[in-house]
């Protein structure tokens, strides 16, 4: 499922922004936005009976017809998710959807003390707004990381039950925070008790692409199981794709040139090409995975790729 990214800026300055090479954080002043013509052009490769429309940016929110993009796929008959921080009033734009089975917006919730309080106030309006519409999203940049919050505005706006959990990762050649390898293994542990203070709650983890099955024991992934998780370990070409339609294997990859989306037919010949002729291009060592039994047989992508570069 390809993202398309709508907009190059963003209200918001995370530090493990993995856009960072696409995207001017902290900006709201209007640099480049995806025209109607290119938008209509990247849902010409979209099937309403086949794929979701996945939006983002930077804050996909401040695109200046943000609302009208919306409208045009919900008209379509697509599903639509849109990636967003949640921090602007624009999200409102779509609020008219918000009974409809085909809207999830996944909201990527930081630590409460890093917002300012009209960003908060704005963050709780939406959720106020959109309810069980609104599946919160948050990144884990730091072994010792809290969950309370996430937890709590769960229960008290009755968001979504289902918490997406990324791990951050880095980036090529720019500089973000990211999750060291030395201290991946703790913090699955933590995200185990963190799976098994939601569960009595009703609420689970959806894991993100990039989790590794070795970081975890057996006994955690039961645990995990037990609690309502589906752990995943993917790690594949998600297409990001922007301006001018070029097309990124993913985020952290998208300081090279990208493809053309018009060069190609069909996105799964993007999806040929990122797994065969670019990944040639790579220099990895990939000998313990080709070693693992979980690699064969498919149920561990290795890990996020460019983690494996970096590192
Ligand atoms: C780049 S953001 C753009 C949309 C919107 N501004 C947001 O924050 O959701 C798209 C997605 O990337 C995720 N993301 C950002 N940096 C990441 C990183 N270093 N590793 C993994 N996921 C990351 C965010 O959580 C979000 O779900
Ligand atoms: S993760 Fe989203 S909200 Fe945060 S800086 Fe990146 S684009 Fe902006
Ligand atoms: S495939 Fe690689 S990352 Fe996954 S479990 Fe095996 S060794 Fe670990």
């Amino acid at each position: 499922m390809p993202n398309i990214l709508i907009t190059n800026f963003c209200n918001r300055n995370c530090p493990y922004c993995f856009a960072k090479a696409q995207v001017k954080l902290g900006t709201t002043v209007s640099d480049w936005e995806m025209s109607e013509e290119e938008y209509d052009t990247v849902l010409s490769y979209l099937d309403p009976a086949r794929d979701i429309v996945s939006i983002l940016g930077g804050e996909p929110t401040l695109h200046s017809s943000f609302g009208k993009y919306i409208d045009k796929v919900y008209k379509m008959g697509f599903k639509i998710k849109i990636f967003t921080n949640g921090a602007t009033k624009n999200l409102r734009e779509i609020a008219h959807l918000k009974d409809s089975e085909n809207l999830l917006i996944i909201l990527n919730l930081n630590e409460p003390d890093t917002y300012n309080s009209s960003e908060w106030k704005e963050i709780e309006t939406n959720f106020e707004t959109f309810g069980d519409k609104i599946a919160l999203s948050f990144n884990v940049y730091q072994p010792e990381f809290n969950w309370q919050f996430l937890k709590d505005a769960i229960i008290r706006f009755g968001l979504y039950t289902n918490i997406r959990l990324g791990v951050a990762q880095p980036i090529q050649v720019i500089n973000n925070e990211y999750l060291r390898e030395k201290d991946l293994k703790r913090t699955m542990t933590r995200i185990v008790d963190m799976a098994q203070d939601m569960a009595p709650f009703g609420i689970s983890l959806g894991f993100d692409c990039g989790f590794r099955m070795c970081d975890f024991t057996d006994e955690q992934l039961g645990t995990l199981i037990q609690c309502g998780t589906v752990p995943m370990f993917k790690c594949g070409p998600n297409l990001d794709i922007g301006p001018n339609l070029d097309v990124w294997r993913c985020f952290p990859f998208s300081l090279e040139k990208g493809e053309k989306l018009t060069d190609y037919n069909s996105l799964s010949d993007l999806i040929d090409y990122f797994n065969n002729d670019w990944m040639k291009t790579k220099k990895i060592d990939n000998s313990k995975c080709n070693a693992c039994n979980n690699y064969s047989i498919d149920s561990c992508a290795g890990g996020c790729l460019s983690r494996k570069i970096v590192e």
